[in-house]
């Protein structure tokens, strides 16, 4: 989730990025860039200067301010790394092998890999870590190979034809100064057109000082940009004609994309986060591969004992994650609080692995814990969503969930790159002590990738149920979530989202440990949020609801759809689409996120930046 702009017309080019880039800052600063076309003094030759900068917009303002830069034409890059650390390397824009043609990238190529070998074989010389620089190089070839009237448009489309995955690019060329190319393909092109010139950016919000008027670019659609206008073509390069959008959202309301907060938006994000983190991770013949792996094959098939490591919500995909790596791999496997962990004296032999969960890769405790069990001997694996973060560096292997930044200090699509990612690693430690075949591993790796249309369609049907709910349980002054196996480690993360964000008490039980004492609580209008949906404790879970029935509960039930029969004891039904059990709580907790959300929303929290809380503990 990195941040484009670009600009061609009579102004100063440098100005209207930084803006641009400013307003996109949201989205992710580990490094930021821009190319800017201006003429050489001596011979008058176009080129193209690259600024690169580590950290946020304003240190490349710093280093910017003091150059005299008069170009009229640019475009600009902020970061979110997804391949390689941040460093000014793997800062955009990226340049071709004679830095005449340099482009900027959102979105994730699939095959880079393969086309950056094919590109070097053919004697490119690539200078980052990253998947967008193969794009730079594709473009070079693609003009270079041009039969008669070069064209930059023309050059991106072609190179469009080789690449897998997504990307929205912007790209210019020191050879036809003034044009910026643009495509689009899974992922958001804004163009518009201003009384001074002709923008591009990824969002809306970079645009809104110089246009309302702004067309959303298509899958598959081009567009050059020039000072004096913008034409738009096809896959073919045939002309086509736009749909221009008049956008009336200010500038609080085009940051969190139109959704009334960044919650909801980064709830609604969850396919996108479940598809990118799959990403490139499944090789044809079935191997999986993962971002760092630091261990060899041997050595994970010697372990013998995983902890999972982490703290709130991070802990809770851990419990999810004891489930798939003990039921798939057959490894004992604990999970532990970060804060908890550094301060017992955990059996730990070589043959352990420490797996390190952390969004944002900085949590105290949770990094004090990676450093006492690496002195004690395990390996340890990292989980995290921040490329570069000090849990990746000070971990043997990393996954990196494909989140993008998370701004709710309430976290919710990081939780689902996790558990995906934790799915993986459960996988891979399957597929290494040689507990599930490649065919088998293949199989759930699909059906893993099916849940990104499962959220999907829970975001598409479910909200008026999820409202209704949320109406009982408003005047609650507490809530009880309940369910078992996989139901129980969701019910976990349901009661913390909500207590998070709404302030209303809430405890989560497995479902059998009511009759043992929390059932006690219930009185008439008790909520009680049961994860009911279909799985091998299914029946049981229904036996455990009956009890809290008969004590006057109002019991709002995730079930899975088609299941008529839960009507009869619960006052409220969430539906979600029948999944593997295995894959239940990637479906499960985004009902429960929604809930929490809108139950704060009702009783009139602020459900980005809930009370007492950071997004990032960096304290113990
Ligand atoms: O960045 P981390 O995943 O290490 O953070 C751990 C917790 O602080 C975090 O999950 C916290 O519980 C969230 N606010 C939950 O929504």
């Amino acid at each position: 989730m990195c941040g484009i702009v670009g600009y061609t017309g009579s102004d100063t080019a440098k100005d209207i990025l930084l803006t641009g880039l400013k307003r996109l800052e949201y989205r992710g600063y580990d490094s930021a860039g821009v190319a800017l076309e201006n003429r050489d003094a001596g011979t008058g030759a176009a080129r193209l200067d690259v600024v690169r900068r580590v950290g946020k917009v304003d240190g490349l303002k710093s280093e910017l301010a003091g150059r005299d830069d008069a170009a009229t034409c640019g475009i600009g890059h902020t970061r979110w790394a997804t391949h390689g650390q941040p460093s000014v390397a793997n800062a955009h824009p990226h340049v071709s092998c004679d830095g005449r043609i340099a482009v900027v990238h959102n979105g994730i190529i699939e095959n880079f890999a393969e086309l950056r070998e094919e590109l070097e074989g053919r004697g490119h010389q690539f200078r980052s870590d990253t998947d967008t620089e193969v794009i730079a190089h594709l473009v070079e070839e693609a003009y270079a190979a041009a039969e008669g009237e070069r064209d930059i448009v023309d050059a991106l489309r072609e190179a469009c034809t080789h690449i897998v995955g997504a990307y929205g690019v912007a790209a210019v060329c020191a050879d036809e100064p003034g044009v910026i190319a643009v495509a689009r393909k899974d992922s958001p092109i804004v163009i518009g057109r201003g009384e001074r010139g002709s923008y591009v950016a990824s969002d809306v919000i970079a645009l809104i000082d110089a246009t309302r008027d702004v067309v959303v670019l298509e899958d598959g659609q081009f567009a050059r940009l020039a000072p004096e206008g913008i034409t738009y073509t096809d896959e073919q390069g045939r002309a086509i004609e736009p749909t221009v959008t008049h956008v009336d959202w200010d500038v609080d309301m085009a940051e969190k994309g139109g959704y009334p907060d960044f919650m909801l938006k980064e709830i609604c994000e969850q396919p996108r986060v479940v598809r990118d983190t799959l990403v490139g991770r499944m090789s044809a013949t079935g191997e999986l591969d993962i971002d760092e792996l630091g261990l060899s094959f041997e050595e994970l098939n010697l372990i013998d004992r995983v902890y999972v490591i982490a703290c709130g919500t991070s802990y809770h995909a851990g419990l999810v994650a004891k489930n798939l790596i003990e039921g798939w791999a057959r490894i004992p496997c604990e999970v532990e609080a970060a804060s908890e962990f550094r301060y017992r004296n955990p059996i730990i032999t070589p043959s352990t692995l420490v797996v390190a969960v952390s969004q944002s890769g900085e949590t105290a405790d949770t990094l004090a814990a990676i450093r006492d069990a690496r002195i004690k001997g395990a390996k340890v694996f990292g989980i995290t969503n921040v490329v570069g973060s000090p849990v990746a560096r000070e971990s043997d292997g990393v996954i990196y969930t494909k989140a993008n930044k998370e701004i709710a200090v309430a976290s919710t699509k990081s939780f689902i790159g996790q558990i995906v990612s934790l799915t993986l690693l459960a996988l891979l430690l399957a597929q290494v002590k040689g507990k599930i075949t490649v065919r088998q591993a293949r199989m759930l790796f699909h059906e893993l990738g099916d849940t990104a249309e499962q959220i999907q369609w829970i975001l598409d049907t479910q909200a008026d149920a999820v409202r209704e709910a949320a109406e009982a349980c408003v005047p609650a002054q507490s809530a009880l979530f309940v369910g078992r196996g996989m139901g129980a480690a969701i019910s976990y993360e349901g009661a913390l989202k909500l207590k998070e964000v709404s302030y209303l008490h809430a405890e989560a039980y497995a479902a059998g440990e009511m009759k043992h004492g929390p059932i006690a609580l219930i009185d008439p209008g008790f909520p009680v949020i049961a994860v009911a949906t279909k799985s091998p404790t299914y029946d049981k879970v229904v036996s455990n609801l009956k009890e809290c029935e008969a004590r006057g509960a109002k019991i709002i039930a995730l079930a899975t759809e088609g299941d008529e029969d839960i009507k009869q004891i619960a006052d409220y039904v969430i539906y979600v689409p029948r999944v593997r059990d295995a894959f239940s709580a990637i479906t499960a907790s985004v009902p429960l996120q929604l809930l929490a959300r809108e139950v704060a929303i009702m009783r009139g929290c602020d459900v980005d930046q809930p009370r007492n809380l950071a997004k990032s503990v960096t304290v113990e």
